[in-house]
């Protein structure tokens, strides 16, 4: 049973990072990556806390099975409750080692609305961006978290941008797909370098498997992205069957351990572990 935020005193404690995961088409992976890495995370006895920060289409209440609570991010971006109240430990239901807190997002129809009318609203939202970066250090530094993972809507939606901008790392995740390769390399150029001043890295998912038939032909997709977007490629993950039939209903890597996708997932926890 999901239990209410608690200060626990396990997990380790000698990093802190903020990891927001963007894209620029919708459907890249973004929200089954974000929460199977945030489970690894926390089974390695990290302090998470995933936070969903999408407001268009809110997703990790379907993920985790969550049939309502009482309070979500979008109650405390409103000024209805604190941080602290918004964020579920998980920590007991899924045998984590570290906390592994996840704050949803309000999925009814009248909270998406209310959100889309605000985020027009430029004091709110820097009221909002003021409230992540505080809600940011509460969390490091009052909570014990690790890693927060914040999972976003894709494109120029604020909330993201918020997100974006209280990263510590950025991740920004593809599709093969040409429409997708373009744009990302617009936001990229004219978002992310020139009005954000931040540098992403990308991960490749979705990748049809006879593109990724032996090692080179990673080495050779990593490099042509690289170069394209001039960023750095930390991940490459096929597209499994496997995957798309679990139809987001609950953690992957959990059911599965051994499968490929979950390995692609406990290399970038490593990769989140590792990297400064
Ligand atoms: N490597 C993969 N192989 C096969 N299917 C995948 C893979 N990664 C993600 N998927 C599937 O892709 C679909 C979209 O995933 P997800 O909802 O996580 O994307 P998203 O980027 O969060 O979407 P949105 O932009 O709408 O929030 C889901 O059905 C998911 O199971
Ligand atoms: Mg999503």
């Amino acid at each position: 049973m999901a239990q209410p935020f608690q200060t626990r005193g396990i997990g380790k404690r000698n990093l802190t990072k903020a990891i927001t995961v963007h894209s620029f088409k919708g459907g890249t992976g973004k929200s089954n990556l974000s929460a199977n890495t945030a489970f690894a995370l926390a089974k390695r006895g990290w302090n998470i806390a995933l936070l969903d920060f999408d407001f268009r289409a809110p997703s990790l209440n379907a993920l985790f099975q969550m049939n309502g609570t009482k309070y979500y991010i979008n109650d405390w971006l409103a000024g209805r409750c604190e941080l602290h109240e918004v964020l579920i430990d998980l920590s007991t239901q899924f045998h984590t080692k570290g906390q592994f807190q996840v704050g949803f997002t309000n999925p009814s129809g009248a909270a998406i609305n209310e959100m889309t009318v605000h985020s027009l609203n430029e004091e709110w939202q820097a009221r909002v961006l003021q409230l992540v970066l505080d809600g940011k250090n509460l969390l490091f530094e009052r909570y014990g978290i690790n890693f927060q993972i914040f999972d976003t809507s894709p494109g120029f939606a604020l909330s993201s941008i918020n997100a974006i901008l209280a990263a510590d790392e950025l991740i920004l995740v593809i599709k093969m797909d040409q429409l997708d390769i373009v744009g990302t390399q617009h936001l990229i150029k004219g978002v992310y370098n020139q009005t954000l001043g931040k540098r992403p890295e990308l991960i490749i998912n979705k990748v049809p498997c006879n593109m990724l038939q032996t090692p080179e032909d990673y080495l050779k997709l990593k490099n042509r992205l690289s170069n394209k977007l001039g960023i750095e490629v930390i991940s490459i993950i096929p597209c499994f069957c496997e995957v798309l039939e679990n139809m987001s209903s609950s953690l992957f890597i959990e059911k599965q351990p051994d499968h490929q996708f979950s390995q692609s997932i406990a290399k970038l926890a490593s990769h989140f572990e590792s990297a400064n």
